[in-house]
């Protein structure tokens, strides 16, 4: 093949740039030291991937590098990478060094793509758009000091603007300037509006010779929403339900209450992950906010990973036990530690990994950390969580247990088996009802029989599965019971504290005959039944029952039933499916207008 005069000078300068960028790319492989080559003096790079194998923890952790790709062929400054929409990236960095990104104006108004999901945009119609910078701390330099004061390392620092003087070279000397954010427990969030190139710093400060090790940190950028989020809301968004002395039960908002979405969110599977550790343990200190950093600090890590580990202290999944039947994901945590505080910290799992893109108009991709949860355990071994019954779905609490007769399953299932027949009695009274016949002859217009049975189901279940507090409880609401029968160890009360305790019918015995004859969980506390519990069933059933609640001031209700407070942070009544995390709106059921009449035994305890 013959080749014309301006063919050969094509191909020979072509090979000439092809030799060019092969040198290029020699002289500037990683650990070549490019940072002889930069311009800006206070850019060092992250040291190589292996070092991290030195953070204590940290062995299985690989972080990516890729400072490199685009600084070499794309137009922006030798050792400043591009950052794309959407696409997080993670780093390494020394102490004292700094990082630096470009998001190039194209990347921001579309023109490269569609990165917005849309049509792509036209730069004359918008001035300005509004880009999302986000960035955690995976890792932190881990405390090597010999003295005993442990300290977190200090937090990385994001600067960001539109001239590479301010955002990748020299930090303010006033962190307070627009532009540069103090990472807060590991993660940092900034949003403005560009007009053209961002430029990304990501500084990791000088540290004390107490701390040794790297930083790792992650960085993204995005058109609709902060990549990594951090959510603090004025309600929690993990709930305790309840903890014995080496286990917790935590559970989730309701994921939706349409239910025509529930079929979708159930099949979907477990949204989050929860990283749970000791409060008095420092490993997650400085990283509270950041989701990859407390996945490699956590003590103890609930995913539907952990669930298939055999020795695994958690368990999770989807339920819709519980008031309202909504989606809920459950988190059981067994193998604590009695009488201690825990956090629990709520992660939305990213569905992208560093230096992967989200998908084109999945606006729900990146991680959120919600506010940590706190839950305690408590030091008696005769209260016991229990969870996932059979009949009495909404029960999830700590019920009267005896480790030497029950396991978990079992003692559950003796207490679910026994509502269930207390409950074939009080069907047998409502087929005297009419409950198939038309509208109008119906004892009430607002209520039918099914109002009737879920009312008196919970009263059920709630007043045959009483929920237990340590007998050292000092909750002023609970009451004690069962104190003559021996602990499941064997020991009884001293003599002093049992006397006053047995000569009184209330605290000698259970609400029921059954827990003091078939559990014998020896003394304890129980909270009682709220009662609006009561009132529901009053409301909801047909006078012919004669189902009735006592009166609030008579000796019977006080032994039977509790009454809501609204301010306290304990709870002074037990309603099922109600957290011990206070949740923002207390609802409160009691009724005014009901006529409360005599005391009916059926309805304050249930003896014999
Ligand atoms: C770290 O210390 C060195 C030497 O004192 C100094 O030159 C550098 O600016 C410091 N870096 C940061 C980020 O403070
Ligand atoms: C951009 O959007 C058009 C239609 O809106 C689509 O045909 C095309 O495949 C998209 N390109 C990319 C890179 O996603
Ligand atoms: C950078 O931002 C400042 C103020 O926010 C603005 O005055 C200036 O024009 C911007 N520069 C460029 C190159 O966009
Ligand atoms: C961006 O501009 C819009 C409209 O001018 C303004 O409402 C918004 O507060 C700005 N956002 C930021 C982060 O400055
Ligand atoms: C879920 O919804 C039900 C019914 O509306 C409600 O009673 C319950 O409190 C909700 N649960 C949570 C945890 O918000
Ligand atoms: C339980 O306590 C032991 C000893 O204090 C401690 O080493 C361990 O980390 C604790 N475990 C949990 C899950 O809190
Ligand atoms: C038996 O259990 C009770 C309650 O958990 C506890 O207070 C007591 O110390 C235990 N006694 C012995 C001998 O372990
Ligand atoms: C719990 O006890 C029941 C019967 O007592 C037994 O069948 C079951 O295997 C036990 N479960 C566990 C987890 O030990
Ligand atoms: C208290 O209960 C125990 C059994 O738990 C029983 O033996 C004892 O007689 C009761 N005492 C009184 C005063 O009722
Ligand atoms: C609520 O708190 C106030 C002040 O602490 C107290 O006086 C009041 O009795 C409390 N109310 C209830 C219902 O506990």
């Amino acid at each position: 093949m013959q080749w014309g005069p301006l063919q050969s000078r094509l191909v020979a300068s072509l090979a000439a740039s092809l030799f060019l960028l092969a040198l290029y790319l020699l002289l500037f492989s990683p650990n070549v030291a490019l940072a002889a080559e930069l311009p800006l003096d206070s850019y060092e790079l992250g040291d190589a991937p292996h070092d991290v194998g030195n953070v204590r923890g940290a062995a299985s952790y690989e972080p990516e590098f890729d400072l490199f790709d685009r600084s070499i062929i794309g137009r922006a400054l030798p050792g400043v990478a591009t950052l794309e929409n959407d696409k997080p990236r993670a780093l390494n960095l020394q102490p004292g060094t700094m990082a630096c990104y470009v998001v190039e104006k194209s990347a921001i108004f579309g023109n490269d793509g569609n990165s917005t999901g849309g049509a792509p945009l036209r730069p004359l119609d918008e001035a300005s758009k509004t880009l999302h910078l986000s960035a955690t701390t995976c890792l932190q330099p881990y405390f090597s000091g010999s003295n005993d004061k442990r300290s977190s390392p200090p937090q990385l620092i994001l600067s960001v603007s539109n001239s590479t003087e301010a955002g990748c070279r020299k930090l303010s000397k006033d962190p307070k300037d627009a532009g540069v954010t103090l990472f807060e427990e590991g993660a940092a969030m900034y949003s403005l509006n560009a007009t053209g190139d961002i430029y990304v710093g990501i500084t990791a400060p000088n540290v004390s010779s107490d701390f040794q090790g790297v930083y790792n940190f992650e960085v993204a950028a995005s058109l609709t929403d902060h990549f990594h989020r951090y959510q603090k809301r004025d309600a929690a968004e993990l709930l305790w339900m309840d903890s014995d002395s080496t286990s917790a039960l935590l559970v989730t908002r309701n994921l939706t209450e349409n239910e025509a979405d529930v079929r979708r969110i159930m099949d979907q599977g477990p949204p989050y992950e929860l990283f749970v550790s000791n409060r008095d343990s420092a490993a997650t200190d400085g990283l509270k906010h950041s989701a990859c950093g407390l996945q490699h600090t956590a003590q103890i890590t609930a995913n539907t990973l952990s669930n298939s580990k055999s020795n695994s202290p958690a368990r999770t999944g989807m339920t819709l036990k519980g008031p309202g039947g909504f989606p809920k994901q459950q988190f059981y945590f067994a193998s604590l530690n009695a009488s201690s505080s825990y956090i629990g910290i709520l992660v939305k799992k990213s569905k992208v990994a560093a230096h992967e893109k989200r998908q084109v108009g999945d606006f729900d991709t990146g991680s959120v950390v919600f506010e940590a949860t706190e839950f305690q355990t408590v030091s008696g071994t005769n209260c016991k969580v229990v969870t996932d019954l059979e009949f009495c779905n909404e029960i999830q609490y700590a019920v009267p247990g005896n480790d030497k007769k029950f396991n978990g399953t079992a003692l559950a299932k003796a207490y679910d088996d026994y509502a269930k027949t207390m409950y074939a009695n009080f069907e047998t009274v409502m087929m005297q009802i009419p409950c198939d016949a038309p509208r109008t002859s119906l004892y009430s217009l607002a209520r039918n029989c099914n109002d009737c049975k879920a009312a008196y189901k919970k009263w059920l279940c709630t007043v045959s599965i009483p929920r237990c507090e340590d007998f050292t409880s000092s909750n002023r609401f609970a009451l004690t019971r069962n104190a003559g029968q021996a602990f499941p160890n064997g020991s009884q009360l001293p003599d002093d504290v049992r006397n006053p305790l047995i000569a009184m019918p209330y605290s000698n015995a259970s609400r029921n005959a059954f827990i003091d004859s078939e559990i014998q969980p020896g003394p304890y506390k129980e909270l009682l039944p709220c009662e609006d519990i009561c009132y529901e069933v009053v409301q909801s059933c047909p006078a012919a029952i004669g189902f009735t609640c006592p009166q609030p001031g008579l000796i019977s209700f006080a032994y039977s039933y509790g009454r809501r407070e609204e301010n306290g942070s304990t709870a002074s009544c037990n309603y099922p499916g109600v957290a011990q995390t206070p949740m923002s709106a207390a609802r409160n059921l009691v009724p005014d207008s009901i006529l409360l009449s005599s005391v009916s035994l059926a309805a304050v305890m249930m003896f014999g």
